[in-house]
């Protein structure tokens, strides 16, 4: 994945003053454990690497707001988002183990807990283990409509989460869909999400654009890996200007009523703004 790179935590410390400096608002962590496992025990380890990275980012950095990401499949050997039961996810066997994950990552230091697995009921389970454990505050960003996409190519590489059988179109949404996403999204609510995220973000602006009108709560888009990818490879092919090309799509996708976006260009973007 272009100019991405995988760190260790004290390089991402650097990197995360860097884009404190330039006026990033926050960062979200992805984890690679040192070794993974069909349970991904290292998801919910409390000295787990995003559990650590959390830690020291709170310590060394002083305005950055710090996501985690709270799911498995950076961690499972087999690569899919929940538990494995006869070469199938089990959904409800999943929700303990993402409970667990977010309220390691709230031990951590987390200030927002974002969901990406796309399990049904696990806003409602984390939440529930969140105020179990005294974080009654900490909000929860939900990956409420989240597609079954090729966009997220580049990312599986560079988190080496690609799964190893199967795909994952039994949890994310068929790309066809636009008033599944609806659904998805009152249901995530109900149970308590506090931010809901529409990924990825430049196909699916309709999507954006009707949860805004929709729903009365902050609207996030996530521009992912692919996207980010190829406006990088027709900059880098001479096809396409880098600066204007990343403006306009950033643009649209704040038209059409992102509150927050998350970009792989976010130190490039605020550096011009
Ligand atoms: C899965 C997850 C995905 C991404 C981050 N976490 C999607 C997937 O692999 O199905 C993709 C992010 C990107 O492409 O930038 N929990
Ligand atoms: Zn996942």
């Amino acid at each position: 994945m272009p100019g991405n790179y995988q760190l260790s935590v004290d390089q991402l410390v650097v990197e995360a003053k860097e884009a404190e400096s330039l006026g990033v608002a926050g960062i979200i962590l992805f984890g690679l454990p040192e070794s993974k496992d069909p349970e991904g025990s290292g998801a919910y380890d409390a000295d787990g690497i995003v559990q650590r990275a959390i830690r020291a980012v709170k310590q060394e950095v002083d305005d950055l707001l710090v996501i985690a990401d709270t799911c498995l499949c950076e961690y499972t050997s087999h690569g899919h988002c929940g538990h494995v039961v006869d070469g199938d996810v089990d959904n409800d066997a999943t929700l303990d183990l993402l409970a667990q994950t977010a309220v390691s990552q709230a031990r951590a230091g987390a200030d927002v807990i974002a969901p990406s697995d796309m399990m049904d009921g696990r806003i409602e389970a984390i939440r529930i283990a969140l105020d179990d454990s005294g974080f009654e505050k900490l909000p929860i960003l939900s990956y409420a409509a989240k597609y079954a996409s090729i966009f997220y190519g580049p990312f599986r590489e560079a988190a080496e989460s690609a799964p190893q059988f199967g795909d994952r179109r039994s949890y994310q949404m068929d790309p066809a869909n636009q008033r599944e996403a609806m659904r998805e999204i009152q249901l995530d609510i109900d149970e308590g999400a506090d931010i809901i995220m529409v990924k990825p973000a430049m196909p699916y602006l309709d999507v954006v654009f009707r949860a805004k009108q929709e729903f009365d709560l902050p609207i996030a888009a996530y521009q992912v890996s692919g996207e980010y990818s190829m406006i990088v490879a027709a900059a880098r092919n001479g096809w396409l200007d880098l600066d204007r090309a990343m403006t306009e799509s950033l643009t649209s996708i704040k038209r059409a009523g992102a509150d927050l976006i998350l970009t792989y260009f976010a130190k490039t973007m605020a550096s011009r703004l």
